[in-house]
């Protein structure tokens, strides 16, 4: 049997597969590699020589598209998505996101993403992600499905992810906090991809096709391969005009009808947004199982395209604020990934604890999850943060981790670090959290059960 069966056999591999691949390159490339007998393409390769000086080129093109005024009208924005998605998928399409291969400029993926029962497989790269419940698609979508994805950073990002990873046994998130943080001109994107029966979803005909070592189903251990089919690219732009976090982030739903035939240009835009709008606290227009596309026009921080020609219904995030259609409707982009901090103490949503503790939508509680924080302040005090990125500090967690089961796994079955409680929290500065646990970096509650 050579696929990884429990908790237990995924440490195994993932443990052996890093000490092999020390000789290609310091990070490991992947968790799951497909079996030779069902496999013979390439493999997936970390791309890991991260700039040592920071890149002293120009900023991207597209920096200069900016609207003079953000506003929440998306066609002020539209002329900026477009080259933003033209800046992620220039010379990646034609190498099938190979990006190594791109001829145009370099990209790279953040280390540690390989480790757990969630890691990257082998073939693209593909983390686990969340669950796709029934309906959040599209009325007709009768059965759950999953989302795997990969995520790839410019230049200018990945020379701040070589300086927290230069020392492969000491990471260094100081390198993502105040008074640092990721530098003016990062772009990250991230292509998402759904397994999920696509008869049931109209804007996936015409579909863009990978192959993913994914497991069979969300709940299931059991990895195959299975074709995925793209649905939604999101970005996220460090800018420093944009004063109140620093960060745009956007996203594109996948609508087949556009063209007609497969491509990556039906990407449609679904929106954009550079802040939370903390002092929005309405709930009227939070819509889990959309029919429709419901804009909130009180929000000013969001953009949302309302060319439903083009835009399928899309649920959106927390009372319209910007989230993709696989993403969780009581968040949105900036809420979730304001969360980044080492150590993760802090939980990503409101909604991702115990039923008798999640406060009510709009009440000051809950809106501790949307308020702006400016790059490279954390969420929790004493912990530092990791600049929007959660795949820095899921990365991180995973090393952590890592480190603690190496340590060895007593009679009892546990391990160093649930003995010592407060080793995994041994570098938050002040005292008086050391109650909380870490917390894994992650999309959905749903896999926190899978996991236990
Ligand atoms: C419920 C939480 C959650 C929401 C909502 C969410 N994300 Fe993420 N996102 C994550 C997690 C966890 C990761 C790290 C693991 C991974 O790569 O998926 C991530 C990774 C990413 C990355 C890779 C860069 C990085 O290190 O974080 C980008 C870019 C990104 N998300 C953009 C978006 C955009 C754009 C939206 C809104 C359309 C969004 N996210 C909504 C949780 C979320």
């Amino acid at each position: 049997m050579n696929q990884p069966q429990g908790k237990r056999a995924v440490l195994a591999i993932t443990t052996a597969l890093f000490s092999a691949s020390t000789l290609a390159g310091v990070y490991p490339d992947f968790g799951y590699q497909p079996p030779a007998s069902q496999y013979s393409g390439p493999l997936f390769e970390l791309s890991q020589s991260y700039p040592t000086q920071a890149p002293q080129g120009a900023l991207p093109d597209f920096f200069k598209k900016l609207p003079a005024k953000p506003d929440n009208n998306f066609e002020t924005w539209r002329a900026y998505m477009e080259e933003v998605k033209h800046y992620c998928l220039e010379g990646n399409v034609e190498v099938d996101w190979n990006v190594q291969k791109n001829k145009l400029r370099q990209w790279y993926h953040m280390p540690w993403q390989h480790y757990g029962p969630l890691g990257r497989e082998g073939i693209h790269g593909l983390t686990k992600e969340a669950q796709i419940p029934v309906k959040q698609l599209a009325q007709t979508q009768i059965a759950s499905g999953q989302t795997y994805a990969v995520g790839i950073y410019n230049d200018i990002g990945a020379y701040t992810i070589g300086e927290v990873w230069k020392d492969p046994n000491n990471p260094d998130p100081g390198f993502t906090s105040q008074p640092k943080s990721f530098a003016n001109g990062t772009v990250v994107c991230k292509a998402l991809f759904a397994d999920i029966d696509r008869t049931t979803v109209p804007f996936l005909v015409n579909p863009v096709l990978w192959q993913g070592y994914i497991t069979e189903t969300f709940t299931s251990a059991n990895r195959k391969i299975k074709d995925v089919a793209l649905i939604q690219m999101d970005i996220a732009v460090r800018d420093t005009r944009m004063s109140d976090t620093g960060w745009i982030f956007g996203t594109f739903q996948y609508n087949g009808a556009k063209t007609g035939k497969p491509g990556w240009d039906n990407l449609v835009p679904v929106g954009i947004m550079w802040g939370n709008d903390p002092k929005e606290t309405g709930n009227d227009f939070t819509n889990p199982t959309p029919t429709e596309t419901r804009i909130n026009p009180a929000l000013q921080q969001t953009a949302i395209n309302a060319n439903t020609k083009e835009l399928p219904p899309t649920h959106l995030g927390w009372n319209g604020r910007l989230n993709g259609p696989v993403d969780n409707p009581n968040s949105s982009c900036l809420s979730c990934h304001a969360t980044g901090e080492s150590p993760q103490v802090a939980i990503m949503n409101p909604t991702f604890q115990p039923k008798d503790k999640i406060p009510s939508p709009g009440s000051a509680e809950w809106m501790k999850w949307f308020q702006n924080i400016p790059a490279g302040h954390p969420f929790t005090p004493g912990t530092k943060s990791t600049d929007y990125s959660l795949q820095l500090s899921g990365g991180l967690v995973n090393y952590f981790e890592w480190k603690c089961d190496m340590s060895g796994i007593y009679a009892d079955g546990k391990n160093a670090c649930a003995k010592v409680q407060n080793l995994k929290l041994k570098m938050l500065k002040t005292g008086d959290d050391n109650s909380q646990p870490q917390q894994k970096v992650m999309r959905d509650p749903s896999l926190q059960q899978l996991l236990e």
